[in-house]
Protein backbone atom coordinates (compact mmCIF):
# COMPACT_ATOMS: atom_id res chain seq x y z
CA UNK A 1 0.00 0.00 0.00
CA UNK A 2 1.98 3.53 -0.82
CA UNK A 3 -1.21 5.47 -1.70
CA UNK A 4 -1.03 7.62 1.60
CA UNK A 5 -4.48 7.54 3.59
CA UNK A 6 -7.10 10.23 4.17
CA UNK A 7 -7.49 12.12 7.42
CA UNK A 8 -10.57 11.18 8.88
CA UNK A 9 -11.51 13.34 11.71
CA UNK A 10 -14.28 12.76 14.62
CA UNK A 11 -15.07 15.25 17.20
CA UNK A 12 -16.45 14.12 20.59
CA UNK A 13 -18.78 16.50 23.01
CA UNK A 14 -18.49 15.42 26.56
CA UNK A 15 -22.00 15.91 27.81
CA UNK A 16 -23.64 14.91 31.38
CA UNK A 17 -23.12 15.07 34.84
CA UNK A 18 -20.19 13.63 36.47
CA UNK A 19 -20.59 9.81 36.63
CA UNK A 20 -18.57 7.44 38.69
CA UNK A 21 -16.27 4.34 37.50
CA UNK A 22 -18.12 2.02 39.97
CA UNK A 23 -21.48 2.95 38.23
CA UNK A 24 -20.14 2.35 34.53
CA UNK A 25 -18.99 5.82 33.44
CA UNK A 26 -20.36 8.24 30.78
CA UNK A 27 -20.70 5.90 28.09
CA UNK A 28 -23.43 3.65 27.34
CA UNK A 29 -23.89 0.87 25.14
CA UNK A 30 -25.64 2.47 22.98
CA UNK A 31 -22.50 5.16 22.63
CA UNK A 32 -20.49 1.76 22.09
CA UNK A 33 -22.24 0.04 19.50
CA UNK A 34 -23.68 3.27 17.42
CA UNK A 35 -20.84 5.59 17.32
CA UNK A 36 -17.21 4.21 19.04
CA UNK A 37 -17.20 0.97 17.69
CA UNK A 38 -17.92 2.26 14.11
CA UNK A 39 -15.88 4.79 14.51
CA UNK A 40 -12.41 3.00 15.74
CA UNK A 41 -13.36 0.37 12.59
CA UNK A 42 -12.38 3.45 10.47
CA UNK A 43 -8.99 3.17 11.33
CA UNK A 44 -8.41 0.39 9.26
CA UNK A 45 -8.95 2.60 5.91
CA UNK A 46 -7.82 6.46 7.38
CA UNK A 47 -6.06 8.35 9.42
CA UNK A 48 -8.10 9.00 12.15
CA UNK A 49 -8.13 12.15 14.71
CA UNK A 50 -10.34 11.95 17.44
CA UNK A 51 -10.60 14.98 19.82
CA UNK A 52 -13.03 15.80 23.06
CA UNK A 53 -14.78 18.72 22.36
CA UNK A 54 -14.56 20.41 25.26
CA UNK A 55 -15.06 23.81 24.59
CA UNK A 56 -18.28 22.87 22.43
CA UNK A 57 -19.48 21.15 25.98
CA UNK A 58 -18.87 24.53 27.69
CA UNK A 59 -21.75 26.37 25.75
CA UNK A 60 -24.04 24.01 28.14
CA UNK A 61 -22.03 22.77 30.90
CA UNK A 62 -21.82 25.25 34.11
CA UNK A 63 -20.10 22.73 36.53
CA UNK A 64 -16.39 22.60 36.33
CA UNK A 65 -16.20 19.54 38.21
CA UNK A 66 -18.56 17.80 35.58
CA UNK A 67 -16.56 19.29 32.80
CA UNK A 68 -13.22 17.72 34.37
CA UNK A 69 -14.27 14.35 34.72
CA UNK A 70 -16.21 13.87 31.86
CA UNK A 71 -13.31 14.81 29.60
CA UNK A 72 -11.29 12.26 31.73
CA UNK A 73 -14.48 9.78 31.18
CA UNK A 74 -14.61 10.14 27.66
CA UNK A 75 -10.72 9.91 26.98
CA UNK A 76 -10.38 6.52 29.28
CA UNK A 77 -13.40 4.88 27.31
CA UNK A 78 -12.51 5.69 24.19
CA UNK A 79 -8.94 4.40 25.13
CA UNK A 80 -10.34 1.37 26.45
CA UNK A 81 -12.48 0.81 23.38
CA UNK A 82 -9.76 -0.16 21.60
CA UNK A 83 -8.15 3.56 20.17
CA UNK A 84 -4.74 3.44 19.73
CA UNK A 85 -2.55 6.48 20.38
CA UNK A 86 0.49 5.71 18.84
CA UNK A 87 -1.68 5.04 15.55
CA UNK A 88 -4.64 7.02 15.78
CA UNK A 89 -4.51 11.02 17.18
CA UNK A 90 -6.62 11.73 20.35
CA UNK A 91 -6.58 15.13 22.60
CA UNK A 92 -8.22 18.09 24.10
CA UNK A 93 -10.08 20.36 21.52
CA UNK A 94 -9.10 23.17 24.29
CA UNK A 95 -4.83 22.24 24.15
CA UNK A 96 -4.78 23.19 20.60
CA UNK A 97 -5.91 26.96 21.23
CA UNK A 98 -4.61 27.42 17.43
CA UNK A 99 -8.29 26.21 16.56
CA UNK A 100 -10.11 30.24 17.91
CA UNK A 101 -7.50 32.44 15.78
CA UNK A 102 -9.23 30.03 12.96
CA UNK A 103 -12.22 30.39 13.98
CA UNK A 104 -11.87 34.42 14.23
CA UNK A 105 -10.74 34.28 10.26
CA UNK A 106 -13.62 32.64 9.27
CA UNK A 107 -16.38 34.69 11.77
CA UNK A 108 -15.05 37.11 9.27
CA UNK A 109 -16.12 35.93 6.30
CA UNK A 110 -19.31 33.49 7.27
CA UNK A 111 -22.30 36.35 6.78
CA UNK A 112 -24.63 36.63 10.17
CA UNK A 113 -27.44 34.96 8.35
CA UNK A 114 -26.16 31.67 7.96
CA UNK A 115 -25.60 31.66 11.74
CA UNK A 116 -29.02 32.21 12.30
CA UNK A 117 -30.28 29.39 10.14
CA UNK A 118 -28.69 27.27 12.25
CA UNK A 119 -30.50 24.41 13.56
CA UNK A 120 -29.45 24.14 16.98
CA UNK A 121 -29.88 28.14 17.33
CA UNK A 122 -32.95 27.59 15.68
CA UNK A 123 -34.48 25.54 18.26
CA UNK A 124 -32.74 26.81 21.28
CA UNK A 125 -35.23 30.43 20.01
CA UNK A 126 -37.97 28.10 19.65
CA UNK A 127 -37.89 26.56 22.58
CA UNK A 128 -38.09 29.98 24.44
CA UNK A 129 -34.34 29.76 25.63
CA UNK A 130 -32.23 32.94 24.86
CA UNK A 131 -29.25 31.14 23.34
CA UNK A 132 -25.95 32.58 24.07
CA UNK A 133 -23.63 33.62 21.62
CA UNK A 134 -21.30 30.30 21.96
CA UNK A 135 -24.63 28.59 20.86
CA UNK A 136 -24.68 30.80 17.96
CA UNK A 137 -21.17 30.45 17.00
CA UNK A 138 -20.95 26.48 17.55
CA UNK A 139 -20.78 25.90 14.08
CA UNK A 140 -17.59 27.89 13.47
CA UNK A 141 -16.09 26.72 16.06
CA UNK A 142 -16.90 23.24 14.32
CA UNK A 143 -15.52 24.35 11.28
CA UNK A 144 -12.07 25.09 12.42
CA UNK A 145 -11.83 22.03 14.59
CA UNK A 146 -12.42 20.33 11.15
CA UNK A 147 -10.45 22.87 8.52
CA UNK A 148 -7.37 23.22 11.30
CA UNK A 149 -6.34 19.71 10.83
CA UNK A 150 -6.52 19.40 6.98
CA UNK A 151 -9.67 16.71 7.41
CA UNK A 152 -10.72 15.25 4.36
CA UNK A 153 -13.47 13.03 5.58
CA UNK A 154 -15.83 13.74 8.52
CA UNK A 155 -17.66 10.95 9.62
CA UNK A 156 -21.12 12.51 11.20
CA UNK A 157 -24.76 11.44 12.22
CA UNK A 158 -27.53 13.36 10.43
CA UNK A 159 -27.79 15.59 13.74
CA UNK A 160 -24.11 17.17 12.61
CA UNK A 161 -25.22 17.87 8.73
CA UNK A 162 -25.98 20.79 8.52
CA UNK A 163 -22.77 21.74 10.40
CA UNK A 164 -20.44 19.70 8.33
CA UNK A 165 -22.33 21.52 5.29
CA UNK A 166 -21.26 25.24 6.71
CA UNK A 167 -17.82 24.12 7.39
CA UNK A 168 -17.28 22.60 3.61
CA UNK A 169 -18.83 26.27 2.62
CA UNK A 170 -16.20 28.44 4.59
CA UNK A 171 -13.43 25.69 3.16
CA UNK A 172 -14.64 26.92 -0.37
CA UNK A 173 -15.18 30.68 0.26
CA UNK A 174 -11.51 30.53 1.70
CA UNK A 175 -9.96 29.32 -1.37
CA UNK A 176 -12.01 31.53 -3.55
CA UNK A 177 -11.29 34.53 -1.51
CA UNK A 178 -7.74 33.88 -0.66
CA UNK A 179 -6.32 31.45 -3.47
CA UNK A 180 -6.92 27.00 -3.75
CA UNK A 181 -5.07 25.15 -1.74
CA UNK A 182 -5.69 27.23 1.19
CA UNK A 183 -7.00 24.99 3.15
CA UNK A 184 -8.41 21.44 2.70
CA UNK A 185 -12.54 21.14 2.40
CA UNK A 186 -13.45 18.34 4.01
CA UNK A 187 -15.97 15.80 3.05
CA UNK A 188 -19.39 15.03 5.32
CA UNK A 189 -19.90 11.21 4.85
CA UNK A 190 -23.33 10.63 7.20
CA UNK A 191 -22.69 7.39 8.92
CA UNK A 192 -25.97 5.22 9.51
CA UNK A 193 -25.64 4.15 13.20
CA UNK A 194 -26.77 1.09 14.17
CA UNK A 195 -29.77 2.23 16.65
CA UNK A 196 -29.06 0.59 19.52
CA UNK A 197 -32.80 0.08 22.01
CA UNK A 198 -32.31 0.38 25.58
CA UNK A 199 -33.82 -1.78 27.82
CA UNK A 200 -37.70 -0.52 27.73
CA UNK A 201 -37.24 -0.77 23.59
CA UNK A 202 -36.87 2.73 22.93
CA UNK A 203 -33.50 4.23 21.40
CA UNK A 204 -30.96 3.75 24.26
CA UNK A 205 -30.43 7.77 25.23
CA UNK A 206 -29.80 8.88 28.32
CA UNK A 207 -32.75 11.34 28.40
CA UNK A 208 -34.91 8.26 28.75
CA UNK A 209 -33.00 6.88 31.25
CA UNK A 210 -33.13 3.59 29.26
CA UNK A 211 -29.26 3.15 29.42
CA UNK A 212 -26.66 0.21 30.10
CA UNK A 213 -23.60 1.80 31.41
CA UNK A 214 -20.68 0.11 29.12
CA UNK A 215 -18.53 -0.46 32.36
CA UNK A 216 -21.01 -1.44 34.95
CA UNK A 217 -19.19 -4.15 37.01
CA UNK A 218 -20.23 -7.69 35.81
CA UNK A 219 -23.09 -8.55 38.18
CA UNK A 220 -24.23 -4.95 37.12
CA UNK A 221 -24.88 -5.50 33.99
CA UNK A 222 -26.43 -9.27 34.23
CA UNK A 223 -29.04 -7.26 36.69
CA UNK A 224 -28.86 -4.36 33.67
CA UNK A 225 -29.48 -7.29 30.90
CA UNK A 226 -32.01 -9.31 33.21
CA UNK A 227 -33.98 -6.18 32.91
CA UNK A 228 -34.40 -6.17 29.46
CA UNK A 229 -38.73 -6.25 28.08
CA UNK A 230 -39.86 -9.05 27.42
CA UNK A 231 -43.38 -10.86 26.62
CA UNK A 232 -44.83 -13.80 29.43
CA UNK A 233 -45.06 -16.48 27.15
CA UNK A 234 -44.80 -19.22 29.04
CA UNK A 235 -41.36 -21.13 29.25
CA UNK A 236 -42.26 -24.44 27.11
CA UNK A 237 -43.75 -22.34 24.11
CA UNK A 238 -41.82 -21.66 20.96
CA UNK A 239 -40.94 -17.88 20.83
CA UNK A 240 -39.96 -15.51 17.81
CA UNK A 241 -36.71 -14.16 17.83
CA UNK A 242 -37.06 -11.44 15.19
CA UNK A 243 -38.63 -8.53 16.57
CA UNK A 244 -37.81 -9.54 20.07
CA UNK A 245 -35.51 -6.61 22.33
CA UNK A 246 -33.12 -9.42 23.58
CA UNK A 247 -32.71 -10.87 20.34
CA UNK A 248 -32.32 -7.24 18.53
CA UNK A 249 -29.51 -6.98 20.89
CA UNK A 250 -27.65 -9.92 20.76
CA UNK A 251 -27.74 -9.25 16.87
CA UNK A 252 -25.68 -6.15 17.59
CA UNK A 253 -22.91 -8.30 19.59
CA UNK A 254 -23.19 -11.94 18.67
CA UNK A 255 -21.63 -13.99 15.70
CA UNK A 256 -24.19 -15.01 13.63
CA UNK A 257 -23.44 -18.50 14.11
CA UNK A 258 -24.47 -17.84 17.75
CA UNK A 259 -27.36 -15.90 15.99
CA UNK A 260 -29.02 -18.91 14.30
CA UNK A 261 -27.89 -21.16 17.48
CA UNK A 262 -30.20 -19.07 19.87
CA UNK A 263 -33.05 -18.34 17.22
CA UNK A 264 -33.17 -22.11 16.97
CA UNK A 265 -33.56 -22.33 20.98
CA UNK A 266 -35.93 -19.77 20.92
CA UNK A 267 -38.54 -21.43 18.44
CA UNK A 268 -38.35 -25.27 19.29
CA UNK A 269 -39.74 -24.03 23.09
CA UNK A 270 -38.69 -24.78 26.37
CA UNK A 271 -36.26 -21.71 26.46
CA UNK A 272 -37.62 -18.79 28.50
CA UNK A 273 -36.70 -15.31 27.47
CA UNK A 274 -34.42 -15.68 31.06
CA UNK A 275 -32.10 -17.80 29.24
CA UNK A 276 -31.79 -15.71 26.51
CA UNK A 277 -31.31 -12.92 28.35
CA UNK A 278 -28.22 -15.23 30.36
CA UNK A 279 -27.00 -15.62 27.15
CA UNK A 280 -26.69 -11.65 25.30
CA UNK A 281 -24.94 -11.15 28.81
CA UNK A 282 -22.32 -14.09 28.32
CA UNK A 283 -21.65 -12.41 25.52
CA UNK A 284 -21.54 -8.81 26.52
CA UNK A 285 -19.47 -10.29 29.43
CA UNK A 286 -16.97 -11.87 27.07
CA UNK A 287 -16.50 -8.82 24.98
CA UNK A 288 -16.55 -5.93 27.51
CA UNK A 289 -14.64 -7.21 30.61
CA UNK A 290 -11.20 -6.59 29.40
CA UNK A 291 -12.04 -3.20 27.65
CA UNK A 292 -13.41 -2.95 31.46
CA UNK A 293 -10.58 -3.70 33.03
CA UNK A 294 -8.31 -1.44 30.93
CA UNK A 295 -11.21 1.66 31.50
CA UNK A 296 -10.85 1.15 35.41
CA UNK A 297 -6.97 1.12 35.29
CA UNK A 298 -7.02 4.41 33.21
CA UNK A 299 -9.75 6.06 35.38
CA UNK A 300 -7.37 5.52 38.42
CA UNK A 301 -4.39 7.15 37.00
CA UNK A 302 -5.39 9.90 35.58
CA UNK A 303 -2.22 11.64 35.22
CA UNK A 304 -0.96 8.96 32.98
CA UNK A 305 -4.61 9.78 30.97
CA UNK A 306 -3.69 13.77 30.93
CA UNK A 307 0.22 12.50 29.70
CA UNK A 308 -1.88 10.53 26.65
CA UNK A 309 -3.93 13.48 25.94
CA UNK A 310 -1.04 15.93 26.32
CA UNK A 311 1.26 13.81 23.55
CA UNK A 312 -1.79 13.87 21.16
CA UNK A 313 -2.16 17.63 21.54
CA UNK A 314 1.64 18.06 20.89
CA UNK A 315 1.38 15.96 17.45
CA UNK A 316 -2.12 18.00 16.88
CA UNK A 317 -0.55 21.56 17.37
CA UNK A 318 2.55 20.99 14.18
CA UNK A 319 -0.61 20.30 11.64
CA UNK A 320 -2.53 23.09 13.36
CA UNK A 321 0.53 25.60 12.99
CA UNK A 322 1.21 24.61 9.50
CA UNK A 323 -2.31 25.03 8.54
CA UNK A 324 -2.37 28.55 10.31
CA UNK A 325 0.83 29.90 8.48
CA UNK A 326 -0.68 29.32 5.40
CA UNK A 327 -4.09 30.74 6.33
CA UNK A 328 -2.08 33.65 7.97
CA UNK A 329 0.06 34.46 4.94
CA UNK A 330 -2.81 34.08 2.80
CA UNK A 331 -4.90 36.86 4.60
CA UNK A 332 -2.02 39.30 4.94
CA UNK A 333 -1.24 38.87 8.70
CA UNK A 334 1.56 37.53 8.81
N1 LIG B 1 -20.89 18.95 17.52
C1 LIG B 1 -20.48 17.58 17.58
C2 LIG B 1 -21.50 16.80 18.40
O1 LIG B 1 -22.25 17.38 19.14
C3 LIG B 1 -19.10 17.43 18.18
C4 LIG B 1 -18.06 18.10 17.36
C5 LIG B 1 -17.38 19.24 17.66
C6 LIG B 1 -17.59 17.68 16.08
N2 LIG B 1 -16.49 19.56 16.68
C7 LIG B 1 -16.60 18.62 15.70
C8 LIG B 1 -17.89 16.61 15.25
C9 LIG B 1 -15.93 18.50 14.46
C10 LIG B 1 -17.23 16.49 14.03
C11 LIG B 1 -16.26 17.43 13.66
O2 LIG B 1 -21.53 15.60 18.32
Amino acid sequence: MTHPQKVSLTGIKPTGSAVSVQDGGSVHLGNYLGAIRPALALAADYRCIYFIADYHALTTQRDANALRENVRDVAASWLACGLDPDKMLLFRQSAVIEVFELMWVFACIVATGQLERGHAYKDALAGGDSPNAGIFNYPLLMAADIILYDSEIVPVGLDQKQHLELARDIAVRMNHLYGEGTVVVPQPVVTEAPTVPGFDGRKMSKSYGNTIPLFLPSKALRSAIMKVKSDSTPMEDPKEPEGALVYDLYKLVATPAQQAELAVKLRAGNYGWGHAKQELYEVLEAQLAPLRERYQALRADPKQLDGVLEAGADKARVVARRTLDRVRAAIGID
